[in-house]
């Protein structure tokens, strides 16, 4: 019984300290890529609505070592300032986007 116990505390510690996908996107992305990320950003970027997480992941990643395209360097910051954590999380909010 002990041990459900603890198995309980380490799972709910956590759920805690994951990164919540929602958050960083609300609080990074939103203001630029909309609502449900069906905005072209700055009226330059593609729609990422639709992307699966693996390519907003590879894209994102790109921006970070320099990649991209006309507009890299506003998305360069921002992807620079994404743990591997906070990337996967964000990636998997925006994939689940309706
Ligand atoms: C200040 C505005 C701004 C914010 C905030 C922003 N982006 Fe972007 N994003 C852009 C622009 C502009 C582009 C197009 C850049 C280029 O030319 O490659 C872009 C491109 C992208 C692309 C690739 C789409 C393409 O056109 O190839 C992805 C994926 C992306 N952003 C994800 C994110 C995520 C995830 C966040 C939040 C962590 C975020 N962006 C925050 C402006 C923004």
């Amino acid at each position: 019984m002990k041990k459900i116990w603890t198995l309980l505390a380490i799972a709910a510690i956590s759920t805690l300290m994951a990164a919540d996908g929602a958050e960083i996107y609300k609080a990074k992305c939103f203001s630029c890529h909309g609502e449900k990320a069906a905005k072209t950003a700055l009226n330059k970027s593609q729609v990422i609505a639709g992307w699966d997480a693996a390519k907003i992941i590879a894209s994102v990643q790109g921006y970070k070592n320099g990649e991209g395209g006309p507009m890299k360097g506003v998305m360069k910051p921002i992807a620079s300032g994404l743990s591997d954590d906070d990337l996967k999380a964000v990636a998997a909010t925006i994939s689940s986007f309706k």
